[in-house]
C-alpha cells in the first residue's frame, strides 16, 4: 500500500524487557500509522523508531507527507492507538513533522524489572 519500504531502527533490549502484553500492541501502532501514512499522507519517505531504555517503550513514526490538517476532527484509528496508550498508562502524541509530514509518537511505561 506505501509503495516504497520504511526505515525500520529498533533500539535497546526489547526482546527482554518488554512484556508480551506490551508487545502485542506494537504491529497495531505500526499497521495503523503506515496505514494513515499511505492512505492520508500520501507520504514517500517513513521512518519508524521503535525503542526502549528499559524503562518505557517507544514508538515514532515520522512521514514526510501533507501533514494533518488541523480542521480534522474525526479520529478513528489515532483513537484507538490512544486508548491502546491509556490502557496502560501511556500516551500517543501527533505533531508536525520537519520540513513536512507528521510524526506518531506512541510511549507507554515498561514495570519495574
Ligand atoms: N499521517 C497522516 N498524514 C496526514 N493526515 C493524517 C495522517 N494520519 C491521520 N491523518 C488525518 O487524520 C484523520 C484521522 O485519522 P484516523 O487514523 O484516526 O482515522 P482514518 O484513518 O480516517 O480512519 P481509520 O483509521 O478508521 O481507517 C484522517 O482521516 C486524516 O485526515
Ligand atoms: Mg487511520
Amino acid at each position: 500500500m506505501l509503495g516504497f519500504t520504511p526505515a525500520l531502527r529498533m533500539t535497546g533490549l526489547l526482546d527482554t524487557v518488554v512484556p508480551a502484553g506490551h508487545c502485542e500492541h506494537v504491529p497495531a501502532v505500526v499497521r495503523e500509522t503506515l496505514s494513515n501514512a499511505a492512505r492520508h499522507a500520501h507520504a514517500t519517505a517513513v521512518e519508524v523508531t521503535v525503542e526502549t531504555d528499559s524503562r518505557r517503550l517507544r514508538l515514532r513514526v515520522a512521514d514526510d507527507g501533507t501533514g494533518i490538517d488541523s480542521a480534522v476532527t474525526r479520529r478513528s484509528g489515532l483513537d484507538n492507538l490512544r486508548r491502546r496508550a491509556a490502557d496502560l498508562d501511556g500516551s500517543l502524541t501527533v505533531t508536525p513533522n520537519e520540513p513536512a509530514g507528521t510524526v506518531v509518537g506512541w510511549t507507554v511505561p515498561l514495570p519495574a524489572q
